[in-house]
């Protein structure tokens, strides 16, 4: 599964939805492995889940892991005492290997980008979207909708691999920025932090952002 890690790198993933979905579910049975086994550290759900555990105090505020795959972030989130988490992936595989984890108390299966998710108005009071911003997987079209489930005044940590931003189409030269600056406008959302992490998803510097829902 090598050339799984390799895809990764060069952002050469499928472009569909279903070719996506596919990819995570052959790779889902080996990801761990495949990830220790090259050395990479799990920067970017510890990270992600620190600045969560910084930020939300109450242990038990209720948590999204958003594109969760096999639950890595969950598992930095309960050592960080949260009860209350749940998940959404596109990939039925990797969401086995999340539900025997037992940490996620609703795994919904469902695409995420501007479609309406199962899931309540004002539901969490934070939300975590892991090493999912990148070609062919979500883009900056999907914060309305987690915007919609997150409660005012919670919290959404998210993540873009440095070279993902400098190179897929929708991202590059400032768009994404722009983007997330026109929900600003609209008063959907506020900059809470930006940081530039080096070796944050496979190894590799990554932008980290937190936004507070309005
Ligand atoms: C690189 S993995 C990251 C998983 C997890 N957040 C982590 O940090 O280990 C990307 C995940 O995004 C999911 N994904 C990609 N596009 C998606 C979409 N449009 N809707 C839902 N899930 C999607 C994949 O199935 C995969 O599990």
């Amino acid at each position: 599964m090598a050339d799984n890690i390799r895809i990764c790198k060069e952002g050469k993933y499928p472009q569909t939805v279903e070719g996506i979905k596919q990819f995570y579910d052959e790779w889902a049975p080996t990801y761990h492995k495949d990830l220790a086994h090259k050395g990479y550290r799990p920067k970017a759900p510890r990270w992600s889940a620190e600045t969560i555990a910084k930020l939300v105090l109450n242990k038990d505020a209720e948590i999204m892991d958003m594109a969760c795959g096999t639950g890595l972030v969950a598992q930095e989130l309960r050592q960080h005492g949260f009860k209350n988490i749940d998940g959404v992936d596109i990939s039925t595989e990797s969401l086995k290997i999340s539900k025997e984890t037992g940490i996620y108390r609703r795994l919904i299966c469902d695409r995420i980008g501007t479609n309406k998710l199962d899931i309540k108005d004002d539901t969490y009071d934070g939300l975590i979207l892991s090493s999912a911003l990148a070609q062919g997987h979500l883009n900056q079209e999907c914060f309305p909708e987690l915007i919609r489930i997150v409660k005012p005044g919670g919290l959404i940590v998210f993540n873009v691999r440095s070279k993902t931003m400098d190179t897929y189409e929708k991202f590059k030269d400032g768009k994404f920025d722009t983007d997330l600056q026109e929900l600003v406008r609209k008063g959907l959302w506020v900059k809470e932090t930006y940081e530039l992490i080096p070796e944050l998803i496979l190894n590799e510097p990554g932008h980290q952002y937190v936004y507070k829902v309005v």
